[in-house]
């Protein structure tokens, strides 16, 4: 994992990471909206932080007919346009002109189509030296691509590194997803390929090792003797969006929860890894998941809550139900929210409940981690107006805005003793510059550096996946059934019963 964001939170930073080494970046979807909301933004920051060098570029591959000036014309007005945008990934205040302007001059288009060696050939051409190739391509491309890149010899390291970076979702079972890394590893070295997970360019998620092991007070803490349950929440205020065709075979659990919310599951729960070596960092993270409990038909029923959005009110307006949404069918049973309760099984969490919630449509955006602590014994406090203690919380937020608060007891001023909730609250952006980050800039740095830390090696996807099947054939099988909950609010009723069977709550969302 390296240090970039150092070097990306301005120039009054002491250590600037070193300049990735020269490369060429292709990246195949180089229309996309990918390409254009998150990876060019994230090279032109890279620029801006001096992470690039003279003999970088970038070369998009895609089968709209157009040649280098109309490609650069096109990205130069999204460039634009993002510009002073505050509700995007990234919304730079102005868009400096030298660095857009170095980045602009470096981009490059190859048309073509995906299926068809000339295009490799074409490539193969073009390049020589480093090379990352991005699939920024739907995951029926990625076979193909992947085949084609290797059986071209494109993926040969003869004058330089050949990496490629594989993007979600990553199979669409554990089979598919067993099927897919076979592939790569029959095609190339394990070592050639970094399969994205997004999440891990959050910084708060890559401030949880920090958190964890370099604090001596938190690690002694950190374990069944002192850690009642913990609350993992990505909520989102965004409905399905246009992606309906995509999500409808999908959703919340395939495009969630073996990837986003187990990098945090496992980011939260791992053990120390020896070192932070990619590998020693990555085999503790598969531990995590390979100790996660297997669901079972009956588990599945009781521990899984499935739903789906209707109608509601968000943010003052009426927002359609996911039914009503464009290419959802009718009577579609596709879940947009997802809530579980999974043990970790192993000596360190034993009896330790982990509830991961996900879901689309809901009161407020907000990712973050929730370490409820046991409750301190209440004796000392019998003969006092006390009549229960709260438990200490630690809140990881992860976004929108990215901090840690501790809510601690503190006694109320005044003759009795009374307790009052108070908080320990630190906030990155009043410590540190932060600066409007895509997340990508890391991974992609990483990538071009070889500093596979943050990416999945096909233990920690398989992992994910197997965690996950038995709700998938549970689905299937039609043994679970899709709750409603009202767009706007905190997900279906079953969910909130799901804690309340053991005596627990979800952390409200609040607004
Ligand atoms: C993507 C999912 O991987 O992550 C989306 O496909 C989801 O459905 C998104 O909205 C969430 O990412 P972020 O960074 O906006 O929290």
């Amino acid at each position: 994992m390296a240090d970039v964001s150092a070097a990306l939170s301005g120039p009054e930073s002491l250590a600037a990471a070193d300049p990735a080494p020269p490369c060429t970046l292709v990246i195949f979807g180089a229309s996309g909206d990918l390409t254009k909301r998150l990876l060019i933004p994230s090279i032109y920051n890279m620029r801006q932080a001096r992470l690039l060098q003279d003999g970088f570029q970038v070369i998009g591959v895609d089968r709209v007919e157009r040649d280098d000036d109309a490609y650069r014309g096109a990205l130069t007005e999204a460039m634009k346009s993002f510009a002073g945008d505050k509700g995007g990934e990234f919304s730079p205040g102005t868009l400096d002109g030298d660095a857009w302007g170095w980045v602009r001059d470096r981009l490059f288009y190859q048309v073509g189509d995906l299926g068809d060696a000339g295009t490799y050939e074409a490539l193969n051409r073009r390049i020589n030296g480093s090379c990352v190739f991005y699939l920024a391509v739907g995951a029926r491309f990625f076979g193909p691509v992947l085949t084609r890149l290797a059986d071209g010899g494109l993926m040969k390291e003869e004058g330089g590194f050949r990496r490629v970076v594989v993007e979600k979702p990553f199979g669409h079972d554990l089979a598919s997803a067993k099927a897919l890394n076979q592939l790569i590893l029959d095609k190339m070295d394990e070592s050639q390929v970094y399969r994205i997970d997004h999440f891990l360019g959050k910084e708060t998620v890559q401030n949880l090792m920090a958190l964890r092991f370099s604090n001596g007070i938190f690690e002694p803490l950190w374990n069944r003797n002192y850690i009642d349950h913990v609350q993992i929440t990505a909520a989102e205020t965004v409905g399905v969006e246009k992606r309906g065709a995509f999500y409808e075979p999908t959703g919340a659990l395939r495009d969630m929860v073996p990837n986003h919310m187990f990098q945090l599951l496992a980011m939260t729960a791992m053990e120390p890894p020896n070192s932070f070596d990619a590998d020693a960092v990555r085999t503790e993270k598969a531990k995590v998941l390979q100790a996660v409990k297997p669901f079972t038909a009956e588990t599945v029923a009781r521990d899984v809550v499935r739903g789906q959005y209707g109608p509601g009110r968000l943010g003052g307006k009426e927002m359609p139900g996911y039914r009503e949404e464009p290419d959802v069918a009718a009577d579609s049973t596709t879940e947009t929210y997802i809530a579980l309760r999974l043990m970790v099984d192993n000596f360190r969490w034993a009896g330790v409940p982990f509830y991961v919630r996900t879901g689309k449509r809901m009161t407020v955006r907000r990712t973050e981690i929730v370490v409820h602590f046991k409750q301190a014994p209440y004796a000392l406090f019998r003969d006092t107006p006390v009549d229960k203690l709260t438990p200490n919380i630690m809140v990881i937020h992860v976004q929108p805005s990215e901090g840690i608060t501790l809510n601690i007891s503190a006694k109320v001023p005044g003759p009795t003793l009374h307790l009052g909730r108070v908080a320990m609250d630190f906030r990155y952006a009043d410590y540190f510059n932060t600066p409007s980050n895509t997340g990508y800039e890391t991974l992609l740095y990483d990538v071009m550096i070889g500093d596979a830390t943050l990416f999945q090696r096909a233990d920690n996807v398989n992992a994910g996946w197997q965690v996950v099947q038995p709700v998938l054939d549970a689905v299937e099988a039609g043994h679970t059934q899709v709750q409603s909950y009202a767009a706007g609010s905190a997900g279906p009723a079953a969910a909130d019963a799901l804690l309340e069977r053991d005596g627990r709550h979800w952390l409200g969302l609040g607004t």
